[in-house]
C-alpha cells in the first residue's frame, strides 16, 4: 500500500511568522549558472506555484497587479489581461542595502504556448522597487525600479524599455528563461541580463552599470513594460511610449502598442544582498473584522479569491488556558470570500484570544494550517469611557499610511467606526472595471484588501463597523432608492452595479456587524445592515443613510446642470422640500424609533452613518472652489424626512459620528431654532481626495454674522445649525511630500469619547501629521466636550416633580406626552433623583424603569411647574 499523503506538514502562524516562506530550496536544473553568478545566500528563494492549484490568488508570498489580471493554471502563473504593465511582486524577499551580489531567474512563455516572436508584448524584471513612502507595501501601488526585459522582437533592455535594441534576432521558441545578475563594482552595480533557452545555453545577454541605489527594493515580474513598442508600432507611438516610461514604472496606463500574455515559472532569487522577509506574507487569511452586542460575537474572515480545488472553509478557534476550542467552521462565500461565524452566548467579561484557521491545500497533496489570530476583547461595561474612532474617507494615497495607523494604535480606541469611503476607485491604481461581474468583483476585493492591510492589525482585537458608502459601491454619489438599479443617471437614482456586486461590498464590509433591524432585502435583493449595536453601555444606531434617499433628478425643481448641484443663487429651498421624499426609509425609521427608547444596556447613545444631516461645506473642488447653492447629496434634503430622523434621534440624547465632509466638522442641528437638537462630528479624511470647504462669508444664505467660521449659520436647505469646530484645507495643499500634501488637505484623525459617570462626549480631531496622543496637538478648536443633555438642546419650559426613584442606582427614564401618547425623550439618568424637564405644558407621563431586570413603574399625570414641587418616590 501507498504511503497516503502527508496532512498538514507545515503549520504556520500568521501573525507573527518565523517560518520561511515555502519552497526555499533552489533546486532547478539552472542552479549551476546561478551559483555561478552569485553564491547561495539564506535568502534565496524559489516560486511554489508548481505545485498550487488553479485559482485567481497567486499565494501569500506574492502581490499581483491588479488582482483580477492573474491567474495559476496548470502550476504556472499566468496574465490574463494583455494590458500595459502588469506585474507580480514578491513580499517575501527584497534587495538590501549590502553591497553584495543578486540574481532573479524566471521561466516564461507565451499565454497562448505560440512562439515567442509570434505576436506582441514584453516581460522581464523590475527590480529595486521602493514607493515614495518606506513601507513596502506603499511599493505594491506606487513603487517604481529599474526595468529590465525582452521585447517580442527579441531585443533586450536595462532601464528605459524604450531604449530595448534588438540583439537576440526571431525567437522561434515557445518558452525560454531571463535571468538578471547585479554584481557591485566600485560605486555601481554591475546589471546583466540574460536569455537562456531551455537547456540554459545563452542566447543573448546585455549589460549596464546603474547606481547602486537603483538596487535597494522589492523584485517584480512584469507582463508588457510601459513604454515598448511591438513589432507593428509605430515610431511616433514608440517615441510617446518611450516618454511615458521615462515619468511612470508602474500602474500607469502608458501608450503601447506591443500587448501579449505571458506565463511565468520557477521564479528564482538568490544572492547575499537578498533579505527574507516571511513576515511580510499576506494571506490566506487576509484579515477579520468583529463586532460583540447583546452577547452574540460576530466575525468575518476576509479570504482571497481561491480556486475549486482549495479547502471551502474557516474554523473559529478560542483559546481557554493553553487549549483551542473550536467554536465554529462556516464556508467561505464564493462571491465575497468571506466566511463569517455568529456564535451567540459570547463569554463577554473576558478577553478571549481567538484564531482563524485555513488549509492551503497543494496539488501533492499537502496542506499548510495558516492561522490568523487576534484577541476578542472583554465588554468594557465597568470602563468609565468609550471611545469610538471616526475613520473615513481614504483615497489610499499615502497607502498603507503606517505612521497613522500606528498613532491610532497607540490612542487605543475601544471601536473603530468606519463610516464610509474605505476606499475610493482610484485605489490601488488599474482603473475600476465595472463588468463582467465577476472579474468586477474582484477589482473590488483589490481595493478592500488595501484597506484591510491598512487596518487589520487594530481590527483583530477590537470591535469594527464598516458602512459602505459611495465610493465603496463605486459611485461618486449615491441615492440609493431602496436599492434600485440605476436607469438613467446616477443623480436619478439607484446603484450603477449589479445587485450581486453590491452585496459582496455590503457583505464583506458589514456581515459582521449585529443582526440587521430588518433581514428582509431590499430591492434587488440588496443585503441590510442597518441596525442596533450595543457595546461598553454605549448604544449605537448603525444606518443605512445612501440605501434609501431618494434621488434628486426627477423630485426636485430641474438644476439646468449636474442632478445634484444646485448653482442658481436665487434658489428657494422650500421648492426642493418635496412631500413623498425619502431619507432612511420608512422602516429605517421605524427602527430609530424603537431603538431610541431601547435602553437595555446602555448609558448613552449614538448614531453612525455615513454622513451628517446638515448640508455643511460651501465650497468645492481643488483648482474650482465651486461655491454650490445646494448640494442634494448632502442629508439636509430631503428636509422633511431630514427633520423627522433628526428630531426623533435627539429623544434619545444622542450623539451623531459620520464621515464624508473631507472638512472635519463638529455642528450641532437645528429643526426649528439653532442647537435644538444633536451635535454631529463629521470626522476628518484618513487621505482627503476631493477637497470641501466651509466659507459662509462667500454664501449669503448662511446668513453669517461675521468673519468667524464658528456659530450660528443657516444651511442651503433652510435649516439652522450651529458650527462648534471647523478646519479648512489649504486651497493651494504643497505638493511635493505626499505626507504634507494631505496633512494641507485636512486630512486627519477624529476621536469620539463617551464619558458614561459624567454623561458628556469629548470630540478629538487630529492634523494628519500630528502626533495623536499628545492633546495640544489637535486641530483648532479641539477637543470639545458636550454634556449628554445638549444633544436636545431645545428650550425648556418647564420641569415636572423630582423622582426619588428606589430600586436602581440609574434608572432609565421616558416621558411620554399625555395627549398625544408620543415619547418626549428617554435617557438614562445618572442617580436615583432625577426632576424631568419638559419643552411644552401639558400632562406627562413618566416611566422608570430598569430595562435590564425587567421592572418598571409609571407615573401619570404630571404637570410641570415653575415652582418647586413635592418631589415624588417611585419604586421598581
Ligand atoms: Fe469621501
Amino acid at each position: 500500500m501507498a504511503n497516503p499523503a502527508p496532512r498538514l506538514t507545515r503549520r504556520r502562524f500568521l501573525s507573527n511568522s518565523a517560518a520561511i516562506a515555502a519552497g526555499v530550496v533552489v533546486t532547478s536544473r539552472l542552479t549551476p549558472i546561478l551559483q555561478a553568478a552569485t553564491a547561495p545566500g539564506a535568502g534565496d528563494f524559489v516560486s511554489n506555484w508548481k505545485s498550487c492549484p488553479d485559482r485567481v490568488w497567486l499565494g501569500p508570498e506574492y502581490w499581483s497587479n491588479p488582482l483580477q489580471d492573474w491567474r495559476l493554471v496548470g502550476g504556472r502563473l499566468e496574465c490574463t489581461n494583455a494590458a500595459p504593465d502588469r506585474n507580480v511582486h514578491v513580499l517575501v524577499r527584497a534587495l538590501g542595502e549590502k553591497a553584495e551580489s543578486f540574481t532573479t531567474a524566471v521561466r516564461f512563455g507565451r499565454a497562448d504556448g505560440a512562439s515567442l516572436s509570434a505576436g506582441k508584448g514584453s516581460v522581464g524584471f523590475r527590480v529595486g522597487v521602493r514607493g515614495p513612502l518606506p513601507d513596502f507595501r506603499n511599493a505594491l501601488v506606487f513603487g517604481r525600479g529599474l526595468d529590465a526585459g525582452l521585447t517580442s522582437d527579441g531585443a533586450l533592455f536595462i532601464g528605459a524599455a524604450g531604449t530595448a535594441k534588438p540583439a537576440a534576432g526571431r525567437l522561434d521558441v515557445s518558452e525560454a528563461e531571463l535571468r538578471l545578475t547585479g554584481v557591485p563594482a566600485g560605486g555601481v552595480y554591475r546589471i546583466t541580463l540574460t536569455l537562456l533557452d531551455v537547456r540554459g545555453a545563452e542566447l543573448a545577454a546585455v549589460a549596464k552599470d546603474v547606481p547602486r541605489e537603483q538596487c535597494v527594493g522589492g523584485l517584480v515580474l512584469v507582463n508588457n513594460f510601459p513604454g515598448v513598442s511591438g513589432p507593428v508600432a509605430g515610431k511616433a507611438a514608440a517615441k510617446k511610449a518611450a516618454k511615458a516610461a521615462a515619468t511612470t514604472t508602474s500602474g500607469a496606463g502608458a501608450v503601447n502598442a506591443g500587448l501579449g500574455r505571458f506565463w511565468f515559472a520557477d521564479w528564482r532569487v538568490s544572492g547575499a544582498k537578498v533579505e527574507a522577509h516571511p513576515e511580510r506574507t499576506f494571506g490566506p487569511l487576509f484579515f477579520s473584522q468583529y463586532t460583540l452586542s447583546g452577547g452574540i460575537m460576530k466575525m468575518t474572515a476576509q479570504l482571497p479569491p481561491i480556486g475549486p480545488k482549495d479547502a471551502r472553509t474557516v474554523r473559529l478557534q478560542v483559546q481557554t488556558g493553553s487549549s483551542w476550542r473550536t467554536a465554529g467552521e462556516e464556508r467561505i462565500h464564493p462571491e465575497a470570500r468571506t466566511a463569517t461565524f455568529r456564535i451567540p452566548n459570547w463569554e463577554v467579561g473576558r478577553d478571549a484570544p481567538y484564531r482563524l484557521a485555513y488549509n492551503l491545500t497543494y496539488t501533492d497533496g499537502r496542506q499548510e494550517e495558516h492561522f490568523w489570530t487576534g484577541t476578542v476583547r472583554r465588554d468594557p461595561v465597568d470602563v468609565p469611557t468609550l471611545s469610538v474612532a471616526d475613520i473615513s474617507c481614504n483615497i489610499h494615497e499615502a497607502f498603507p499610511n503606517a505612521p497613522y495607523v500606528q498613532n491610532v494604535a497607540k490612542v487605543n480606541p475601544d471601536v473603530l467606526a468606519f463610516t464610509g469611503d474605505q476606499f475610493y476607485e482610484s485605489t490601488g491604481g488599474f482603473g475600476v472595471i465595472r463588468t463582467p461581474v465577476d472579474a468586477a468583483m474582484i477589482d473590488y476585493l483589490r481595493k478592500w484588501y488595501l484597506h484591510g492591510w491598512t487596518w487589520r492589525e487594530l481590527m483583530r482585537d477590537r470591535p469594527s463597523i464598516s458602512l459602505p458608502d459611495d465610493h465603496d459601491v463605486y459611485q461618486g454619489n449615491l441615492w440609493g432608492e431602496g436599492g434600485a438599479a440605476k436607469t438613467t443617471t446616477q443623480e436619478a437614482g439607484g446603484y450603477d452595479m449589479a445587485a450581486e456586486w453590491v452585496n459582496v461590498v455590503y457583505r464583506t464590509q458589514t456581515a459582521h456587524h449585529p443582526d440587521p433591524y430588518d433581514p428582509t432585502p431590499a430591492k434587488r435583493g440588496t443585503l441590510q445592515y442597518y441596525g442596533p449595536l450595543t457595546y461598553g453601555r454605549i448604544s449605537f444606531a448603525v444606518l443605512a443613510d445612501r440605501q434609501y434617499k431618494s434621488a434628486p433628478e426627477g423630485n426636485v425643481p430641474p438644476t439646468g446642470g449636474r442632478g445634484d448641484h444646485e448653482t442658481n443663487p436665487n434658489f428657494d429651498p422650500k421648492t426642493a422640500d418635496v412631500p413623498g421624499l425619502t431619507l432612511l426609509g420608512a422602516k429605517q425609521e421605524e427602527f430609530l424609533e424603537k431603538w431610541v427608547e431601547d435602553w437595555r444596556g446602555a448609558d448613552m447613545k449614538a448614531v453612525i452613518s455615513q454622513t451628517i444631516f446638515s448640508a455643511f461645506p460651501t465650497t468645492h473642488g481643488r483648482g474650482e472652489s465651486m461655491i454650490l447653492r445646494a448640494d442634494y447629496d448632502t442629508n439636509g434634503w430631503p428636509q422633511t424626512a431630514r427633520n423627522r430622523a433628526v428630531r426623533t434621534i435627539r429623544k434619545a440624547f444622542a450623539f451623531h459620528i459620520a464621515g464624508d465632509q473631507h472638512i472635519p466638522g463638529l455642528v450641532q442641528y437645528g429643526v426649528d431654532e439653532h442647537r435644538d437638537a444633536s451635535v454631529a462630528f463629521a470626522g476628518p479624511a484618513v487621505n482627503v481626495g476631493y477637497p470641501r470647504w466651509f466659507e459662509p462669508l462667500l454664501a449669503p444664505w448662511t446668513k453669517p454674522n461675521g468673519p468667524g467660521l464658528t456659530g450660528d449659520f443657516t444651511d442651503s436647505f433652510g435649516h439652522p445649525f450651529t458650527v462648534l469646530a471647523v478646519k479648512n484645507g489649504a486651497k493651494e495643499p504643497r505638493a511635493g511630500d505626499a505626507m504634507q500634501f494631505l496633512d494641507d488637505k485636512a486630512s486627519g484623525f477624529g476621536l469620539v469619547r463617551f464619558d458614561k459617570q459624567r454623561q458628556t462626549i469629548r470630540v478629538e480631531c487630529w492634523p494628519f501629521l500630528a502626533d495623536f496622543t499628545k492633546t495640544d496637538t489637535q486641530m483648532p478648536g479641539w477637543p470639545i466636550e458636550i454634556k449628554m443633555l445638549e444633544n436636545y438642546g431645545r428650550k425648556v419650559t418647564g420641569h415636572l416633580p423630582s423622582l426619588t426613584i428606589r430600586g436602581a442606582a440609574k434608572p432609565v427614564i421616558h416621558v411620554y406626552d399625555e395627549a398625544t401618547g408620543e415619547l418626549v425623550y428617554a435617557l438614562r439618568a445618572a442617580s436615583p433623583n432625577f426632576r424631568p424637564h419638559v419643552f411644552a405644558p401639558g400632562k406627562y407621563r413618566v416611566r422608570v424603569s430598569d430595562p435590564d431586570r425587567g421592572n418598571a413603574s409609571e407615573v401619570r399625570g404630571l404637570q410641570p411647574s415653575v415652582d418647586d414641587q413635592k418631589p415624588i418616590a417611585v419604586s421598581i
